[in-house]
């Protein structure tokens, strides 16, 4: 079995265009940095990325996991010279790689098979892709000789009048045999700009006698750059598309698709209903049957079967199934609702489990919290977890009833079916089946919460 091919990352330029203190490359789209998608898929084409930074674009380093091998170019001094310094770092590998920009963030996986599979079919040392784009951008445009061969590639700001309006565009993909890089890449010259470009690799398969392989794609959005943030966002605008209709056609309904971004790593189930104005963020997972939105905020989220979440911001929470939240409620990071929990309008929860069948229907704070199941938490109610110094933890047993604006002093315990009155200031920890009521709370009598309720009938009341 021969090894997998090797993925030469290019993304040591400085990105001017940008007029950005970050590295072009880390400018996101789809929720991830343009570096991250290019390598995402070349990875998932089977290969093995090398990366090329600058001193500019060091920072990008912090974005690759430890396994990708970085090569730095000091000065860039052009896509050609980039490839060399690649090349420097792969340590004598054989057989062939690919070559792509890390500012085309829409390459497809199957592009770089395909590129691979026309290198062996042509025997070619060299393919690449190329697209019908029109003369209304900067790509450097493909010139083909009287035979219909591709002869060179053209830079848009090194091209004549007549180059310019070439229908053919070199979209930045390439795959290429390794022995016959390593022996052409050194007779590259920099060119009047000063800068080795890697397209005149192709002039020099030509005057060798060797034929370049093409590919001109159906689909040439695959090959947008980012050189400035016009682009930035049309590639984010076509990314964000791409990845509705993917969902789409595994199952996800969108009731208005273009009013909702989806990062790129987010996972819907089939039969979701994603309804208008809703953000999908990075890590978030929706699972099937659930409906979300309108004009709900998803952030590293994970929901459950048959959820329903209106209006609402979550971030860093987790909901088990039937879980029903909004609208106008706020999950922080650590909220974890169990199933069947109910969260209404303006309900806070942070670093807080609400176990199964808890309900909190109106402007509620918990935060630092342990909730029993099958509590009912009364509207205005607040756990007072942060002393000024630290945070302190509040406990609520099962089927407990908690009073309608009731002020939980943390770190404070109220026992399992116990209840509290409107207004109770709990400062101290009240003994399970109590009631406790008044400022500051004081245990009166027995709670009937946890008493059997007749015949068949063992819940406690909502
Ligand atoms: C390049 C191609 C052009 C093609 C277009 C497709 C060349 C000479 N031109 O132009 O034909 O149509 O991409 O998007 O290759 N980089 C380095 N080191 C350098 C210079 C650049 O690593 O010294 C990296 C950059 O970080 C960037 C990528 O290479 O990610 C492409 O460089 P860029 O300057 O954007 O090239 P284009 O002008 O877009
Ligand atoms: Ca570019």
């Amino acid at each position: 079995m021969s090894e997998a091919p090797l993925a030469f990352v290019l993304a040591a330029g400085l990105g001017t265009r940008m007029k950005s203190r970050t590295p072009k490359v880390l400018h996101p789209v789809a929720g991830k940095p343009l570096l991250s998608h290019v390598i995402a898929s070349v990875r998932a084409a089977g290969a093995r990325p090398v990366v090329v930074l600058s001193k500019e674009s060091e920072a990008a380093r912090a974005f690759l996991d430890d396994t990708i091998p970085v090569a730095l170019q000091d000065p860039p001094r052009g896509t050609g010279d980039a490839v060399r310094v690649a090349l420097g770092a792969a340590n004598g590998a054989s057989g062939i790689a690919f070559i792509v920009y890390g500012d085309t963030p829409l390459m497809r996986p199957e592009t770089f098979r395909r590129l691979a599979s026309l290198l062996a079919e042509r025997g070619a040392p060299l393919a690449l892709l190329s697209g019908q784009v029109g003369t209304e951008n900067a790509y450097g445009r493909i010139v083909r000789d009287g035979a219909g061969d591709v002869a060179r590639i053209v830079e848009r700001r090194l091209a004549s009048r007549d180059e310019a309006k070439l229908p053919e565009s070199n979209l930045g993909a390439y795959a290429v045999d390794l022995a016959w890089l390593r022996e052409t890449l050194p007779r590259l010259r920099p060119n009047e700009t000063g800068e080795i470009f890697l397209t005149d690799l192709v002039a020099e398969a030509k005057a060798s006698g060797k034929r370049v392989a093409v590919h001109c794609t159906d689909e040439p959005e695959e090959g947008m750059g980012v050189n400035t943030r016009i682009e930035l966002a049309a590639a984010d605008a076509a990314l964000r598309r791409r990845i509705r209709e993917g969902h789409m056609l595994a199952g996800v309904s969108f009731t208005d698709p273009d009013s909702c971004p989806v990062d790129a790593d987010v996972k819907i189930a089939a039969d979701v209903v994603i309804d208008r104005g809703t953000i999908l963020e990075g890590k978030t997972v929706i699972g099937s049957g659930s409906r979300i939105g309108p004009y709900a905020v998803l952030r590293d989220t994970v929901v459950g079967e048959g959820c329903r979440v209106e209006q609402s911001t979550l971030e860093g929470a987790t909901l088990e199934d039937e879980v029903t939240v909004g609208p106008y409620s706020h999950l922080r990071p650590g909220a974890y609702l169990e199933r069947g929990v109910s969260l209404g309008n303006f309900g806070e929860v942070k670093n807080a489990r609400l176990r199964t069948g808890t309900k909190m229907h109106h402007f509620s704070y918990v935060g630092d919290a342990d909730i029993g199941a099958r509590v009912n938490i009364g509207a205005g109610t607040i756990t007072l977890n942060y002393d000024g110094v630290r945070k302190n933890r509040t406990t609520v047993g099962d089927d407990a009833f908690i009073g309608s604006d009731t002020l939980l002093r943390a770190p404070v315990t109220v026992g399992k079916g116990a209840v509290t009155g409107a207004g109770a200031v709990v400062t101290k920890d009240v003994p399970d089946d109590m009631v406790a009521v008044g400022m500051p709370a004081r245990a009166i009598k027995r709670s009937d919460r946890r008493k059997p309720r007749g015949p068949g009938s063992s819940a406690p009341r909502p």
